[in-house]
C-alpha cells in the first residue's frame, strides 16, 4: 500500500500525518498581530530618524516595500533624487531596470521585498559614508531578520560589503555564494551600473538564475 492510499487508515485510527512541508511553507504563515505592530514600530522609527546627518536633506525616509514574509529580498544602496520624492526604492531608472529584471525571473515588484542600505538620500547621490551605513544598517538587519527571504540578492558593492561587513570588491564577491545570518547571499551589479554598461547585463542574470535555483531547490 502506497503511502498516499495508506493515509484513510491511517486517519481512522486516529494516527497523525505528517507530511513533508512545501518549501517555503512556513515563511508564509499568517503574521502575528505582535509581528506586525513590530514592523509598523520599525518603520515609524525610521520616519523619524536622526541618527546621521543625512535626516537634514531628506524629504522623507524610504523605508523599503514588499511582503513581511517574502521569499527573495533585494538590497541596494540609497535612495536616490526620485525615491527621496516618492518614499519608494528603485523607483528612477535604475528601478525600471530592476523591475525588468525581477519580470525575467518571473516575479513582480510586489512579490519581492526591496530595501535600501541607507533608508535616506546621500545628497547629490554621494557614496554613503562608513558613519551613515553603522548608522543605518540595524534597520536593514532587522528588516532581514523580520522577512527572513529565503535568499538575498545584494544590488552593488556597497548592498554586498555592508551585509558581509568585508572590503572586499564586487569583483571578487560576485560569484561565490555568501552568507548572512543563515541566509543565502547572491551578489551582482546594481542596476544604476548595467544602465551604464548594459554589457555586463549577462553576467548579471547569471547571479540571478543562481539566486533562483536557490529559491527553487530549497
Ligand atoms: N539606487 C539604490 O541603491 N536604491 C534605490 O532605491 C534607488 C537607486
Amino acid at each position: 500500500m502506497d503511502s498516499r492510499s495508506a493515509r484513510p487508515w491511517l486517519k481512522a485510527l486516529g494516527i497523525t500525518i505528517w507530511q513533508r512541508r512545501e518549501p517555503g511553507a512556513a515563511d508564509h504563515a499568517p503574521e502575528s498581530r505582535a509581528d506586525a505592530n513590530g514592523w509598523g514600530r520599525l518603520k515609524e522609527e525610521v520616519q523619524s530618524c536622526v541618527r546621521c546627518g543625512l535626516h537634514a536633506g531628506r524629504t522623507q525616509t524610504v523605508f523599503g516595500i514588499g511582503p513581511r514574509n517574502a521569499t527573495w529580498c533585494f538590497v541596494g544602496e540609497a535612495p536616490g533624487a526620485e525615491e527621496d520624492r516618492r518614499g519608494e526604492p528603485f523607483v528612477g531608472r535604475a528601478g525600471q531596470l530592476l523591475d525588468a529584471m525581477l519580470r525575467a525571473l518571473g516575479l513582480d515588484r510586489g512579490q519581492v521585498f526591496i530595501a535600501n542600505v541607507l533608508k535616506c538620500r546621500p545628497p547629490g547621490n554621494r557614496d554613503p559614508q562608513p558613519s551613515e551605513v553603522a548608522a543605518c544598517l540595524p534597520y536593514l538587519r532587522t528588516q532581514i531578520a523580520t522577512v527572513r527571504p529565503r535568499v538575498v540578492v545584494a544590488l552593488g558593492r556597497f548592498a554586498a560589503q555592508s551585509l558581509l561587513a568585508t572590503d572586499q570588491p564586487l569583483g571578487r564577491l560576485r560569484g561565490p555564494l555568501h552568507d548572512y545570518e543563515g541566509i543565502p547571499v547572491v551578489v551582482t551589479y546594481h542596476p544604476a551600473y548595467l544602465l551604464r554598461r548594459p554589457a555586463d547585463k549577462a553576467a548579471a542574470w547569471v547571479d540571478l538564475k543562481r539566486a533562483r535555483e536557490i529559491v527553487t531547490n530549497e
